[in-house]
Order: structure tokens, then C-alpha cells, then sequence
């Protein structure tokens, strides 16, 4: 609703010229540190979970584990991380994907997925959409199907959207709040 949006709105933070100049950084910590407007986000990506039929919660690290960790618990649904290259210890499937300068990599265990699965995926912000693009991927690869990607905010201005639409191939990509 729009007494959420404003909710959740009101506790994130624009800090300028971080981590670089130019760049306006999208501080959700005193959203994090606010129970009321936790609670409300961790509510309404739940809801987004039940709504879009998911089976399992996938969460981008690092900022996408506080997030999507409460929603798996609530919506009553597995976690499983999409991590940064070289922490998963078992099994893997691994997707590099371009940053601004260079490339990453992210990796998921191949076994946490089955055919069958309805991922849900969840972090705190969609920018150029590299890191969601790579993690769908992952997810597609190990068998299971998208139910979503739940994003807090969107940066609209970046174009995330248009890139990711080939990678959610008509799956939905729920956005709390556009800037
Ligand atoms: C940030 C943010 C998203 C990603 C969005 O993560 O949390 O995951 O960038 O950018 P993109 O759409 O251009 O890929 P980052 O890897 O910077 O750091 P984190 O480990 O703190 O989440
Ligand atoms: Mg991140």
C-alpha cells in the first residue's frame, strides 16, 4: 500500500558522492534498524512470495541475506544463498557477470534447487541488473523455475529493468519503490 511505500521510503538514507563521487548511495540501514518498517518490508516480500507461488527463497548476497532470510521464515519457505565466488563449500554453479570496472562471479549450490522449485529472489536494490540477471541464470541452470524477483528499490534511471527481461523470460519483477 502507499502508507508502506511512504514507510519504507522515509527510512532509507541518500548519502552523496558514496562510495564515490557522483554516485548517490541508497542507505537502507535505518530502514533495518526501524522494527516497524522492517517488519512491514519483510511483510510485504512475503506476501510477494504467497502471491507468485514460490517454493524457495533465494536471497543475493550480502545485503539480499538480511532481507530475504525474515521472508523465508514468514512466507514458511527454504533459504538459500546466491553467494559471492569461492564461500559455498559444496557443489556449485557458477555465473560471472560484468561490474562497472571488471568482472564477479556468484555462485549457488546445485543441490538446494530441485525441478519443480518456484524461486523466489530477493535483494535490497536493482541497479544496472547484472547481479540479478547472473542469479536468475543460476537458478534456471540448476532446473527450477523464477516465480519472481522482489527488489526493494528499483533505480529506474539504469535500465535494469529492459536488461533483465530476457532472464525473467515473463516472470514478474516486483519493485517496492522506483527512484
Ligand atoms: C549491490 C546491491 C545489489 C547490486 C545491484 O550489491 O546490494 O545486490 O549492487 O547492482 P546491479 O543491479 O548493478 O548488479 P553489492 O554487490 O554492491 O554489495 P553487497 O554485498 O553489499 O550487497
Ligand atoms: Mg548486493
Amino acid at each position: 500500500t502507499a502508507n508502506v511505500r511512504e514507510l519504507l521510503l522515509s527510512r532509507i538514507r541518500d548519502v552523496s558522492d558514496y562510495p564515490k563521487p557522483g554516485v548517490m548511495f541508497k542507505d537502507i540501514t535505518p530502514l533495518l534498524a526501524d522494527p516497524a518498517a522492517f517488519t512491514a518490508l519483510t511483510d510485504a516480500l512475503a506476501g510477494l512470495c504467497v502471491e507468485h507461488g514460490a517454493t524457495k527463497v533465494v536471497g543475493l548476497e550480502a545485503r539480499g541475506f538480511i532481507l530475504a532470510a525474515p521472508v523465508a521464515v514468514r512466507a514458511g519457505l527454504g533459504f538459500i544463498p546466491v553467494r559471492k565466488a569461492g564461500k559455498l563449500p559444496g557443489a556449485t554453479l557458477s555465473q560471472a557477470y560484468e561490474l562497472e570496472y571488471g568482472t564477479a562471479e556468484v555462485e549457488i549450490h546445485a543441490e538446494d534447487l530441485d525441478r519443480g522449485d518456484r524461486v523466489m529472489v530477493i535483494d535490497d536494490v536493482l541497479a544496472t541488473g547484472g547481479t540479478a540477471e547472473a542469479s536468475l541464470g543460476l537458478i534456471r541452470r540448476a532446473g527450477a523455475e523464477v516465480a519472481g524477483l522482489a527488489i526493494l528499490m528499483e533505480l529506474g534511471f539504469l535500465g535494469g529493468r529492459a536488461r533483465l527481461e530476457p532472464a525473467l523470460d515473463g516472470a514478474p519483477l516486483e519493485a517496492l519503490l522506483t527512484v
